[in-house]
């Protein structure tokens, strides 16, 4: 699809966007080749949670990437989007002469269970394609967000799912870019996301790892099964306006994206005592308050606790009061439009 965006000369351009996060509610665990999801997968798009990007390209004798998070030069960063870049060279042989500088910052601290990967890496697949549609005098049009999405399914499977607002799926009507759920009941309108940052220690084994370990999972085609159930299940709750069964979709999601992990062929727990503790919590609470709090887990041991709108202050008083002093930050969130342009 973005193929037919040829770059034949290095222009300078700079672009910046902003992109938020995305929490996974059917989970991307497991691919097949370039980042072929091996299941669809669904999120929501986060509102306060996101990467503010500015990228500068130009012409250079050689491709080269600089990276600035937060003004501070890190080049591990800048190594990760070299290699992207790199890996686009067969479509673009000109990128091997392109200087390229990015100024990047999230709202929200790296490694807290919030997925930076998806916002920063969203971000700058947006200001990328912005960069083909102007080397190609091309107006930003209907396509825009798909080639985006396209180019972000290439440098992390869920920054696909960024470049848009609501509930967004990934790996149902195409495997190579994200699209939007329409049908959803009023009842998810401002669905509100806490995250209660349990720990914010780097993780052991990055989510490169865990799908690598799917490959050779003894539960792989069971768990493909029941992904692709659970998403099938999602979409008709989101119509129905069903949120106690999404609610117990997005539970048993988080759980078996753990015990995937606890049950591959190198097993680890990425999960703390005090992810346990609040799990338990959240479960009490729901049963005696009869309120709808649900949560779910990112590949870490934070939690996303997820309920409507509507119960917005008794929810928060309990999570602010009570669930918090197993964490040592609490974030509250709720599903946002999508990425803008600065
Ligand atoms: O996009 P990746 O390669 O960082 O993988 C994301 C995996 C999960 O966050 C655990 C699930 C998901 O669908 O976002």
């Amino acid at each position: 699809m973005f193929k037919d965006l040829l770059i034949k000369k290095n222009v300078h351009f700079k672009s910046t966007w902003k992109s938020p996060a995305n929490i996974a509610f059917v989970k991307y665990w497991g691919k097949i080749g370039k980042q072929i999801p091996a299941n669809p997968s669904l999120s929501m798009t986060l509102k306060e949670c996101y990467t503010e990007t500015s990228v500068e390209f130009s012409e250079n004798s050689c491709l080269s990437v600089e990276l600035y998070l937060d003004s501070i030069r890190n080049d591990s960063f800048a190594v990760k989007i070299k290699n992207y870049l790199e890996s686009l060279l067969e479509y673009w042989p000109e990128l091997s002469k392109l200087k390229v500088v990015i100024y990047t910052k999230n709202t929200f601290p790296q490694g807290t269970g919030i997925a930076s990967s998806a916002s920063g890496l969203s971000a700058f697949a947006l200001a990328f394609t912005e960069y083909l549609y102007f080397i190609n005098s091309r107006e930003i049009d209907s396509l825009f967000y798909r080639i985006s999405s396209n180019l972000a399914r290439l440098a992390s499977g869920s920054a696909s799912r960024s470049v848009y607002g609501g509930f967004v799926s990934w790996g149902d009507l195409s495997n190579d870019y994200a699209t939007v759920v329409e049908d959803v009941h009023s009842i998810f309108s401002n669905l509100q996301d806490t995250v209660l940052i349990i720990s914010d220690k780097e993780k052991k084994v990055s989510s490169t790892g865990g799908h690598q370990h799917m490959g050779v999972h003894p539960f792989k085609e069971a768990r493909y099964q029941l992904a692709k159930f659970n998403y099938a299940e999602s979409l008709k709750c989101f119509k129905n306006g069903d949120l106690e069964k999404l609610g117990i979709i997005i539970e048993q999601e988080a759980l078996t994206l753990h015990a995937l992990m606890m049950s591959s062929h190198n097993p680890y727990i990425l999960l703390r005592p005090n992810s346990l503790l609040a799990i338990e919590m959240v479960k009490d609470f729901r049963e005696q308050t009869k309120l709808p709090l649900y949560f779910t887990l990112d590949a870490g041991p934070n939690l996303h606790l997820i309920y409507p709108s509507s119960e917005k202050n008794k929810i928060q008083t309990f999570i602010n009061h009570e669930l918090s002093q197993l964490s040592i930050r609490v974030i509250h969130d709720e599903m946002g439009m999508g990425p803008c342009r600065l």
